[in-house]
C-alpha cells in the first residue's frame, strides 16, 4: 500500500446548477442546489484513500459545523486527520460553484481557515512525510507554506507533486523541489509567461527549464501531454464519458497519478489510471461524492481495454 500526504485546502462547496455561468452584472435563474465536501486538498486526500492508499491530510478547518462535517467524511473514508487543525479564529473554507448543464464549472473560494495553514502546521507533520511515499500540494493554501512543505517533504524522502491551481507566482527555490507539476492550459500559460503564438510544447519547455522532473499538462476532454526530463514526452487520451459535473475531476486525476506512480506503475500506465479517475469524477454531482473508488477505476480500465486490466 502506498502512503500519500496531502497538504491543502478543505471547503464546503455550495453548488448551483445553471444554464450558463453569469456574466458581469447578470442574474441567472438556476435549478438544483446542493452542498458537498470539497477543497482541492480534501478532494485529493479522499480520492487517494478511495484508491487504496494510506492517506493523510494536513490542513485547517474552522470550529463550526462545516469543519466537523469535513472531518467526519474524511475520517469515515479512512483519511488520517491527526494533522487537521480546528481553528477558532476563522470559519471553514467555502466555495460557491456554478455548474452548467454541460457539466462545466466556475468557482469562487472564500479561504477561511485554509489561509491559516502556516509553516508550523507542515513542520509539525514531519513524521507523516517521513512515513509517506509522496506529498501532494495545490495552491489554495498560502504560497509560503506550500514552499516549506515541498522542501520538507522532499527532505524526508517523498516524491513531490504540485497541482498548481489556482496559479500563483512561485519563488525560485520552489522549482527545484517539485518532481511532478500538474497544470491545466491556463496555468501553463501563466507559468510560461505565454506570448501570443506559443504552442503547448514551447510553453512546456519554458516551464521544464526551471528544474522540475516531469510536467503534466491536462486538457480536460482532450486528454493531456506528459513532458519528462529525459525527453520521453507523450500524449494521453481522455475517456469518453458524459460529464454531469467536472468539479474535482483534476483532483481525482492528481490523486490517481500520484497513487499510480507510488505503486510503481510506469508513467504511461499512471497517466491512463489518472485519466480514468478524472473521468469517473465527472459522472456525479459534487466533488466529494464523485471521488472514485479503486474498483470503479479498475472496471473502467477493464472495459476500455476489452479485457481484465490488472493493476
Ligand atoms: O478542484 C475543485 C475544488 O476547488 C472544489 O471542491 C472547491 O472547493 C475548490 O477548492
Amino acid at each position: 500500500m502506498s502512503a500519500v500526504a496531502v497538504v491543502g485546502s478543505l471547503n464546503i462547496d455550495l453548488v448551483v446548477r445553471a444554464p450558463h455561468c453569469p456574466q458581469k452584472g447578470e442574474t441567472v435563474i438556476g435549478s438544483a442546489f446542493g452542498m458537498a465536501g470539497g477543497g482541492k486538498g480534501s478532494n485529493q486526500a479522499l480520492a487517494a484513500a478511495r484508491l487504496s492508499a494510506s492517506s493523510h491530510i494536513i490542513g485547517c478547518v474552522g470550529s463550526d459545523d462545516f469543519g466537523r462535517r469535513l472531518r467526519a467524511v474524511l475520517t469515515e473514508n479512512g483519511v488520517d486527520c491527526s494533522q487537521l487543525q480546528t481553528r477558532r479564529d476563522a470559519p471553514t473554507g467555502t466555495a460557491v460553484i456554478t455548474v452548467t448543464d454541460e457539466g462545466e464549472n466556475s468557482i469562487v473560494v472564500s479561504q477561511g481557515a485554509n489561509s491559516l495553514l502556516d509553516d508550523k502546521a507542515v513542520t509539525g507533520a514531519a513524521k507523516i512525510f517521513e512515513d509517506s511515499d509522496a506529498a501532494l500540494f495545490q495552491m489554495e493554501s498560502p504560497t509560503h507554506t506550500v514552499v516549506t512543505g515541498l522542501k520538507l517533504s522532499r527532505r524526508h524522502g517523498c516524491r513531490t507533486f504540485l497541482s498548481a491551481e489556482p496559479p500563483f507566482s512561485l519563488p525560485a527555490e520552489a522549482w527545484g523541489n517539485i518532481d511532478y507539476l500538474i497544470l491545466n492550459e491556463r496555468a501553463l500559460s501563466f507559468y510560461a509567461g505565454k506570448k501570443k503564438h506559443d504552442s503547448i510544447a514551447s510553453m512546456a519547455n519554458a516551464v521544464m527549464n526551471r528544474g522540475i522532473k516531469c510536467l503534466v499538462v491536462t486538457q480536460s476532454a482532450k486528454g493531456g501531454t506528459i513532458f519528462a526530463k529525459n525527453g520521453d514526452n507523450f500524449s494521453f487520451d481522455a475517456f469518453n464519458i458524459r460529464s454531469v459535473d467536472n468539479t474535482g475531476a483534476r483532483d481525482a486525476f492528481c490523486a490517481g497519478f500520484c497513487v499510480g506512480l507510488c505503486e510503481g506503475m510506469p508513467l504511461k500506465s499512471a497517466a491512463r489510471f489518472a485519466s480514468a479517475c478524472g473521468a469517473l469524477a465527472c459522472t456525479k454531482i459534487g466533488a466529494h461524492p464523485s471521488m472514485p473508488w479503486r474498483h470503479q477505476v479498475s472496471a473502467l480500465l477493464g472495459e476500455a481495454s476489452g479485457d481484465d486490466y490488472e493493476l
